[in-house]
């Protein structure tokens, strides 16, 4: 459901300096329902291909295709059914989330803007029902609620809640838990997975935080200077890794592990 292929991104700074070539020549997939994870060092592109695959930033070269669409040559209806398909939720720090607005306006702007519900009452019935489905109950309870009168846990489930209220296919995560505490993290995790089983939604994954892909990732690409080096099962990844980079990576995550 996802393609990209060949893709690059190179950023040419204004004033005539060097260019960075944050994204080199990437192929990646993902299949319906998939829970796939791209891990690698601070700097190594991963953001970058995220919001190539959000239609945030155009790719330098290569093609980008949701169900078999080039998302740069798409037409009037297919840039709406993207818009559906694939769905963001980034570290709620960034801003994510409006501090005016409580979090039943939020949901239910989204649900108006795109016809999903009409009149108050079915708006409101609609935002009851997924506030509910990422665990936040009693919905009622935090239809009113301001973001900031929220732990970092119910936030991420919001902005859970704001994306899957779109029904999509896709949801491109970029580290979405990496600021929670374990066992909130944990709490998140099994949310996201649930919905994969409920509603079928897959997940494009970015994380530093190498046991929670090894716990929850189907599939796992590895970047290196914008480079991906190295793909595969999440089984092939952790107990037969290729590259010498994925080989220290996991290295490095071992030694972090029994030192903290
Ligand atoms: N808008 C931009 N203009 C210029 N350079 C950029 C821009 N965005 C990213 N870069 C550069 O591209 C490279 C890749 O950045 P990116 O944010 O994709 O890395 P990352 O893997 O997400 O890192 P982190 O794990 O720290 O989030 C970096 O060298 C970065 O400085
Ligand atoms: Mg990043």
């Amino acid at each position: 459901m996802i393609e990209v292929t060949h893709a690059s991104k190179t950023f040419r700074s204004r004033r005539g300096g060097r260019s960075v070539a944050a994204v080199v020549d990437a192929d990646l997939t993902a299949e319906r329902g998939e829970f796939v994870a791209i891990v690698g060092e601070s700097g190594s592109g991963k953001s970058t291909l995220a919001r190539m695959l959000l239609g945030l930033i155009p790719p330098t070269s290569g093609r980008i295709e949701i169900n078999g669409v080039d998302i740069a040559h798409m037409n009037a209806a297919q840039r709406r059914e993207y818009r559906r398909t694939v769905q963001a939720v980034l570290q709620d720090p960034s801003g994510s989330l409006n501090p005016r607005k409580p979090v039943g306006r939020t949901i239910g702007e989204i649900v108006t803007l795109h016809g999903i519900a009409r009149g108050r009452d079915d708006v409101y019935a609609k935002v009851l029902e997924v506030l509910e489905l990422v665990g936040l109950t009693p919905a009622a309870s935090f239809v009113h609620r301001f973001p900031q009168e929220l732990s970092g846990g119910q936030r991420q489930r919001v902005l859970i809640a704001r994306a899957i209220v779109l029904d999509p296919q896709i949801i491109v995560a970029d580290e979405a838990v990496s600021a929670l505490d374990a066992s909130v993290k944990a709490g998140v995790l099994r949310l996201m997975n649930g919905l994969t089983e409920r509603l079928g939604v897959g997940y494009v994954f970015i994380t530093h935080d190498l046991p929670v892909v090894k716990k929850v990732a189907d599939r796992v690409y590895v970047m290196k200077a914008g480079e991906i080096v190295e793909s595969g099962t999440t089984k092939q990844i952790f107990e037969h890794p290729q590259h010498p980079y994925t080989q220290n990576l996991l290295a490095s995550e071992l030694v972090l592990e029994t030192v903290l």
